[in-house]
Parts: structure tokens; sequence; C-alpha cells
């Protein structure tokens, strides 16, 4: 068996142990309710006897009679044995299932912000719903099909052991052939499962992101390019579906030839046995039942070994999800990171996205930011200013150096506690398909109404969601959708003077607003970022002018640093050059040529 494959079988295993009365319910019914359905045909063959005993009427009616209420009792108990069954099965599977889904999420959502640039959303979430519901197909199968298949065998050949050995013989020697072949080309075809269930999530995946950009496959007027790729896919798909049904089929007609090979076997054996008088014309009734009965449930095994196997592999995606490590962890015993003062320290840091790679983003980078002080971070884009801060936040672990707040670093305090004192307001943010006040809410959830709405006005939303059909309670569309740009960035900013961190951190974070807006909102961040460790991020000079220091960004290092003051009195340095082009004041022309900068 596959590693992963035995990875998913063991924790479904583990889930089910957590519920053991459950478990021992469901198999005490089963077995109760499977005998009582073999017994049935023992008591029916009685039907028979008396029928073929030669006796008077009136003596095989009485024994009929009988016989006809022992099969009412026996079909009593298996009409009772099937309803604790099915209850107890019901609550198991459900249980388990909300489990095993509650247990997805939480390890999914702990994935490092990596994990999350790297894995569609759509592929990810049909890999939990996939996880999920293989456990139901498995348990049912294991259930439903394979443990009554197997008690099932027991009895039969027990009983035709009983009443020939030959007969007992043939029977365990023909289930053992036929559940060893069967069982080794379910393994076989998992080979074509495997491929068939990966393309399904690359369908799935270009389908979700097709979805969530089909403004731009709209403006783009790119729908025969987007049809022709996704078409390339479910060809793909339909080629290893094909394929892996194909197998499925061959399985399936080898399977009715080894029942064909058997039947003969057995009929033929009982009409010689007939003819020594060892067998009775009633034992036919019952080995015939019996065989029919035994088809009926052993024509599903290969199948259900093959479902097994399926609801295995769609599994296997979800399992190396959940056996992968979280990327970014707390360290052990970490404590909780304490904000004294906010000070900020970069120690030789170095970052590179890519961790094979030597080429760095940050590149040995130093520098300390004081308590309170407001240090904007300027250069070219790409620069790695927004690395930068998601570096404070610890969403990447970084390759060399050490990055300290108020003297403890980062990496050895809980990721809860840092990112609950760092506020970010993001370059493009992204909200929840929810209400307003949630939204803002998030920034701290014990935010009373009045706080929020407090809040609001601050960062100068209470204006546009006043406005709103439902006000607060409007809901903003899938990341927000509904809302503009310059929406978006003042529920952002609402929601970060609610947070009451102690660092803050403003990616961008009025880039998308008109200038008077602006203006005001630069207004209510002063008051926001007072006696606060600041970090602003921003193209636009003319709003970073007053902070403290300024950090010129450029591939990753720091190639300037001073006040603006300083900065601009630099004859031949970037910023300069970059605020000259800002504030109107315009370049002779080959200065026009290096100041080659996306701003
Ligand atoms: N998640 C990511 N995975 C891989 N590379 C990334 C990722 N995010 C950013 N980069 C790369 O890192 C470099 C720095 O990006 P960063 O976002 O820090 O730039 P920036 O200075 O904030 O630019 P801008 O001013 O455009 O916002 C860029 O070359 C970018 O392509
Ligand atoms: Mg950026």
């Amino acid at each position: 068996m596959k590693q992963n494959t035995l990875k998913t079988f063991k924790f479904f295993i583990n889930e089910g142990k957590k519920h053991k009365l459950l478990l021992t319910i469901m198999i005490i019914s089963l077995v109760f309710a499977t005998v009582s359905s073999m017994a049935w045909y023992v008591v029916g063959r009685n039907f028979f006897a008396a029928l073929s005993s030669g006796e008077s009427k009136d003596i095989i009616v009485n024994s009929l009679t009988k016989t006809l209420l022992t099969i009412m009792v026996v079909e009593l108990m298996e009409w009772i044995g099937w309803r604790g069954f099915q209850q107890a099965v019901l609550h198991f599977e459900a249980k388990c299932m909300s489990n095993i889904n509650n247990q997805c999420f939480d390890y999914l959502q702990q994935h490092s912000y990596r994990f999350f640039t790297n894995n569609f959303v759509g592929s990810l979430v049909k890999k939990v719903t996939r996880f999920v519901r293989a456990f139901e197909q498995i348990t049912d199968r294991l259930f439903w099909d394979m443990s009554t298949l197997a008690l099932k065998v027991i009895i039969v050949s027990a009983v035709l052991f009983y009443l020939n050995p030959i007969l007992g013989m043939i029977i365990v020697i023909w289930t053992i052939v036929f559940l060893t072949v069967n069982y080794k080309l379910a393994v076989y075809k998992l080979k074509f499962d495997i491929p068939k269930s990966e393309q399904d999530s690359v369908v799935t995946a270009r389908l979700a992101d097709t979805i969530t950009n089909n403004t731009n496959v709209k403006l783009f007027a790119n729908l025969g390019y987007e049809s022709a790729k996704y078409r390339k896919e479910t060809a793909s798909w339909y080629e290893k579906t094909v394929k892996a049904w194909k197998v499925n089929h061959y399985i399936e007609a080898g399977q009715a030839l080894l029942m064909i090979v058997l039947e003969f076997a057995v009929t033929y054996t009982s009409i010689i046995l007939w003819k020594k008088d060892i067998l009775v014309l009633a034992d036919f009734f019952l080995i015939q039942t019996y065989m029919l009965e035994l088809f009926r449930q052993i024509w599903g095994f290969g199948r259900n070994v093959r479902q097994i196997y399926e609801a295995l592999a769609d599994s296997e995606e979800m399992i190396v999800i959940l056996d992968e490590e979280h990327e970014v962890k707390d360290a052990p015993g970490a404590k909780n990171l304490k904000i004294s003062s906010g000070k900020v320290e970069f120690e030789k840091v170095s970052f590179s996205y890519n961790k094979a790679k030597e080429e760095s983003v940050i590149k040995n980078l130093s520098f300390s930011v004081k308590s309170g002080e407001k240090v904007a971070l300027i250069g070219p884009s790409g620069g790695g200013k927004s690395t930068l801060t998601k570096l404070i936040l610890r969403l990447f672990d970084i390759k060399k150096g050490r990055i300290l707040i108020d003297g403890q670093d980062i990496s050895n305090v809980t990721q809860d506690s840092l990112r609950k004192q760092i506020a970010l307001v993001p370059q493009d943010p992204i909200l929840f398909h929810r209400s307003l006040i949630e939204n803002i809410r998030y920034g701290n959830q014990s935010a009373t109404n009045e706080e929020i709405m407090a809040a609001s006005k601050m960062a100068h939303c209470h204006e546009f969601i006043k406005k709103l059909p439902h006000g607060y309670y409007t809901f903003v569309g899938e990341r927000g959708i509904k809302l503009s740009g310059g929406q978006r960035q003042r529920v952002a900013i609402a929601r970060a003077i609610l947070s009451q961190a102690k660092i803050l951190i403003l990616d961008e974070a009025t880039s998308s607003l008109d200038s008077e807006s602006e203006k005001l909102i630069q207004d209510a961040l002063k008051n926001l970022i007072k006696n606060k460790t600041t970090f602003i991020i921003a193209h636009r000079l003319s709003t970073i002018m007053n902070v403290d220091r300024i950090f010129v960004l450029e591939n990753g290092h720091i190639i300037e640093e001073g006040t603006h003051a300083d900065l601009v009195s630099k004859e031949s340095g970037l910023y300069k050059k970059l605020w000259n082009l800002q504030v109107g004041g315009y370049l002779e022309d080959e200065k026009k040529e290096d100041a080659q900068v996306d701003i």
C-alpha cells in the first residue's frame, strides 16, 4: 500500500476510534442483522423439505405454518438488527465527518502565507470536501458491504461444509482466489485513478481562477483563449477518465467469468452428491440461494475495493496537505510578545521567496527603528517594501539574520501575539463576504458598535457606509468586490484603528483615495500613529515628507536613509530624482533616462 494511502487510512481509523460506543453498536447490530438474514435461508430450506417429504397434507401444512412463524421471527430479528445498525452508522458517520471537516479547516488555515499563494482556492476547497466525503464512502463500503460480505462468506462456507465438505472447500478456495485477484486488480487500477483525480483538481482550479478573473476575461476579450485552455484540460481529463473506467470494465468482465466457473463447479458437485443420496431436494434450494446471495454480495467486492481506493486516491491530495508541516511555526515554548516601547530592529536580514534560489529579495539588511518613530519606505516597485513588512509580521521566516521587537526575536514569540500587536493596512485590502460591521470588527472582536462607528468616522468610511441600503449591515461581496478600492482601504484603516496595535504598517494605505479624502485621512492617520512605531510605504512622496526617517529601498537594500531635508539635498540621490519627478520639477533629458522607476 502506498505511503499516502496508508496515512489516509490511519487518519480515518484514528478518527473512528474516537467513537468506540457507536462502533460497538454498529458491529453488534451488523452481525445480528447479517446472521439473521442468512438464517432465513436455512429456515426456508425446511419449507422445501416439508413440501417434498411425502407426508399427508395436514402434517405438511402444520410443518409449513411452524416454519412460516419461524421465518417471521427471523425476519423481525433482521429488521431490528438493520434499524440499530442504520441509526448507529448515521450518527457515527455524521460525527466523524464534521470532526474531520474541523480538523481540515484548522490545519489548513494554519498553513503559511506562501502556501496560500501557491495553491488555488477552488482546488483547496475541493480537496477538503472530497476528503470528508471519502470518509463517508469508505465507512459505507467497509460496513455495508465488506463486513457483510465477510460474514456471509463465513456463514455460507460453514453451512455448505456442514452439508458436505467438498462443497465447503469449493466455496472457500474460490472465494480466496476471487478476492485475491480482485484486490490485486483494484490496486493496479489505482495507477489510473490517481492521475484522473489530479486532473480533476486541475480542471476545478482553472475554473475557479477564470471565474475569479471573469472581469479580466471580459475586458481583454479573451473568452476564446480561456475556452481553448479549459478544453485542453478537460480533454486530458477525458483521456485519463476513459482509461480508468476501461480498466474497470475489464475487471468486471473477468469477475463474471469467475462466477460462471463457480456456479458450474458447485451445481455439478451437488448433482453428483444428490445422485449419491448425500444431498436432498431441499438442499438444492439452500445451495442455490446461498450462491445467489454470495454472488450478489461478492459482485460488488471489486467495485467496493475500487471505490475505497478511489476515495483514498481522492483523499491523497488532502492527506499530503495535512501531512505537510506548517512552514511558519511557533517555536517550542514560545512566549507572548511583550511590547513596551515598540522598537524594531533588523540584524543582517536576508530573505528570498524561493528557498532554493540564492537570489534574495531582502539582502543582508540592518536597521533600527526607535520606539514611536515614523519611518517611510519608498523606492521602485518590486524593491522589497511590502516584503519587508511581511517579514516583520513573520508571514515568512527569514533565511539569515534576526528581527527583534523590543529586544525579542520574533521567531521566538507566538505568531498570534506578534500579529495582534501589529496592525497592517495592506496595499490591496481584501474583505470577507460579510457585513461591513463584521469586517471592521475583525480588527478587534470585542469592540462595541459605538467603537466601530467612532473608528469608521475617523477613517472616513462612515460617510459612504451611511448611504448604503443596509448601512453597516451591507454585505460587501466576495473579497469586498462591491466596494471601490478607496472604500476598501478606508475599511482597512478603520480596522487598524480599532486594533489598538502598538506597531503600525501602512502599505500604500491611501493610494486609492482622491486627494481630498486622502487629506482627510492623513489627518486621521496622524492621530492614529501618535506614539506608535509606524512604517509607511508610499509612492506619493508628498505624503511622507514629515516622517522622522525615510528609507529608500532598491533591490532589497537600503540605498539612502535620512529625513526629507537630508535626502533632497543629496544631489545624485534616487530620492531627489523621484521627488523632482513628482513635485513637477522637470528633469533634464539625460536624467530622465536614469529615472525609469515606477512610482
Ligand atoms: N509571494 C511572492 N512569491 C514570490 N515572489 C514574490 C512574492 N511577493 C513578492 N515577490 C517578489 O518580491 C519582490 C519584491 O516585492 P514587493 O512586493 O516587496 O515589492 P514592493 O517594493 O512592495 O513593490 P510595490 O511598490 O510595487 O508594491 C518582487 O520582485 C516580487 O516579484
Ligand atoms: Mg508593495
